[in-house]
């Protein structure tokens, strides 16, 4: 069996020798931008527009790849065909791709080895854990808001896909506190709603959409399909600040990202959202999200759940295909060995 594989600064790697040094200044500063695709049918979704907004952060963070976006999306897609054919036909991968700002000066020095100083280019696959989502997906997601709130855009600007992510680190053990199955959503200084540490929240009003507005969140790619499909659908879809007395008093409300596409919240802080269960907007989205993927995105979820979980025929995670012995495929090369380094992982 083959093993998957990673590119990693230039070259295609088997997954297991994909090392970055642990004086990346991904590790030391946190210094590191993202962003994930997902797969429909093994085939990348919208991937030119999570390069180009992968390419806005690297602009905005200062670092050149040395790649063009063009360049990079052949290479994600040589990669995605390439770990496709190693898991479950019915199992989707997700791709994340990271730049971290390279090696930290003033300690890659000690490694007695010169420093690696350009930034450290990254892409990897993994088969999407539909088990993450399915009850969510079902029952509606729990939303709690914390104390901890979201960094102004004064700090840096969230429009960027970062991994610097310590607040919604202790934001979700915060909410978790309160309710187990919460996820955090945070609120900016002035008590507006903002979004997730994975996904753009959004509500449902009296048959409208409403978002808060990208001055502090992400401008997510399913955020904008919610918003080319509320067009299809004579859906009117605004932009405002939120706070969570309307998030209370919505009729529904959703997340919205890569990997689940659409998800609803039927709970915030404790008090349902509406009748407290996913809602008729929620099921005309995605039905129409559905319709242009050409498959049901919401069972794709439970019964991809089902089949990892059971055992039959699950691919699931670093296991299986990611284990076994390389076959050199895409003139994939083992680099020598680094002796203090870090393997590259799954990744949100
Ligand atoms: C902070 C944040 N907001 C929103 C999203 C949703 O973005 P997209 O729909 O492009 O996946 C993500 C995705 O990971 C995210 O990290």
């Amino acid at each position: 069996m083959s093993e998957a594989l990673v590119f990693l600064n230039g070259q295609f790697v088997p997954a297991s020798q994909a090392h970055i040094a642990i004086f990346d200044a991904g590790i030391v500063l946190g210094a590191t931008v993202t962003d994930m695709t997902r797969t429909f049918r093994q085939e990348p979704y919208r991937l030119s527009e999570h390069i180009a907004r992968l390419y806005r952060s690297l602009k905005y963070t200062r670092m050149d790849i040395g790649l063009s976006p063009t360049e990079l999306e052949e290479i994600s897609r040589k990669l995605v065909a390439h770990n496709a054919s190693l898991v479950h036909p019915e199992d989707e991968l997700g791709l994340v791709h990271f730049v971290t700002a390279g090696e930290f000066p003033a300690y890659a020095g000690s490694a007695g080895r010169a420093a690696r100083l350009r930034p450290t280019v990254c892409a990897h696959t993994f088969p999407m854990p539909f088990e993450f989502w399915s009850e969510k997906m079902a029952r509606g997601a729990h939303v709690v808001t914390p104390a901890i709130r979201h960094v102004p855009p004064q700090c840096y600007d969230p429009k960027m896909k970062y991994r610097s992510r310590m607040h919604w680190y202790l934001a979700d053990k915060e909410a978790q506190l309160v309710d187990p199955d919460a996820v955090s959503l945070l609120l900016d200084l002035q008590g507006n709603v903002t979004e997730t540490g994975g996904a753009n929240f959004l509500i449902a009003e009296r048959g409208m959409v409403i978002s808060p507005t990208t001055v502090n969140t992400l401008p997510g790619v399913s955020r904008g399909v919610v918003m080319s499909l509320c067009a299809q659908l004579g859906i009117p879809f605004i932009e405002k600040d939120i706070q969570v007395h309307s998030v209370m008093n919505a009729d529904e409300a959703f997340l919205a990202s890569t990997p689940f596409c659409l998800c609803p919240v039927t709970r915030i802080n404790g008090v349902p959202v509406g009748e407290g269960r996913p809602g008729p907007l929620f099921r005309r989205l995605m039905d129409a999200w559905s319709a242009e993927v050409g498959l049901a995105i919401d069972q794709q979820v439970f019964e991809g759940a089902r089949r990892r979980t059971s055992g039959a025929g699950a691919s699931s995670g670093a296991g299986s295909a990611h284990a076994a012995a390389a076959t050199p495929v895409l003139g994939a090369t083992v680099p020598a060995g680094a002796s203090a380094s870090i393997a590259v992982g799954r990744s949100r």
